[in-house]
């Protein structure tokens, strides 16, 4: 049986959910929070030791100004309300992107991220306002910079995700199959799993059989 350290999600499908079903794609986002609670706790009982979360793209800048504040202060409202209940949970918050928000909301994340940063249970990485390519590049630069030798090692250590060990899992959802953008390095020998559903209609049941699906995948790592 394979172990399962790290699960990571791209979350889509918010705005097709909310359009469909109370003509708003903001409702989309809220209810694809729910989805995020339930994902958290089924995370906690599978033991799985980090959840990285596509909340924010660099390209989802584009989006119209009305939505990407609905989607922020709907995060501000999250992390005021549960932080201390994830605290007490042992779970680490920790934000990989860049921050470069409301001055309000900066302090939040830091504050969240310190706060929370002793914690072992589990490692929600945040990703807002993120983008691999951005970091790949960054990346490229300051091992150059550091005259540090090219190894996968090394580069490794310039990612933001420096010390997080590489998905074993990526679900995305909303029946889309593409990465957008998302952890091109890290992802390299993940087992992907594109579901049809939309997150906010994503639950523990199809979680949980994902993860029984993956524990019985014969994983080869590029040998026989
Ligand atoms: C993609 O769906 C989803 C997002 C860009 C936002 C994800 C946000 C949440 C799940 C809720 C907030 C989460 C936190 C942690 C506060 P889409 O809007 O692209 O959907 P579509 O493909 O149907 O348009």
């Amino acid at each position: 049986m394979n172990p399962l350290n790290h699960v990571a999600i791209i979350m889509d499908g918010n705005g097709r959910w909310g359009l469909k079903n109370k003509k708003s794609r903001n409702a989309g986002h809220k209810a694809g929070l729910k989805t995020v609670e339930k994902i958290i706790k089924e995370s906690l009982k599978n033991k799985v030791k980090h959840l990285t979360l596509y909340a924010f793209s660099t390209e989802n800048w584009k989006r119209p100004k009305k939505e990407i504040n609905f989607l922020f202060n709907l995060l501000e409202n999250f992390l005021q309300n549960r932080i201390n209940e994830l605290h007490k949970q042992d779970i680490k918050l920790k934000i990989i992107g860049v921050k470069n928000f409301s001055s309000k909301l900066n302090k939040l994340l830091n504050s969240s991220e310190k706060k929370t940063s002793k914690n072992k249970k589990l490692q929600i990485n945040l990703a807002l306002n993120y983008g691999s390519k951005f970091e790949l590049i960054n990346a490229f630069k300051d091992l150059h910079k550091n005259k540090d030798k090219i190894s996968e090692k090394n580069f490794s250590k310039y990612l933001q995700t420096k010390n997080i060990p590489d998905p074993d899992i990526l679900i995305r959802t909303g029946n889309t199959k593409r990465l957008s953008n998302f952890l091109l390095w890290q992802l390299a020998y993940a087992e992907i799993f594109f579901e049809k559903k939309l997150w906010p209609d994503f639950n523990e049941r199809d979680y949980n059989k994902i993860i029984k699906n993956f524990r019985k995948i014969k994983r080869n790592f590029g040998n026989i």
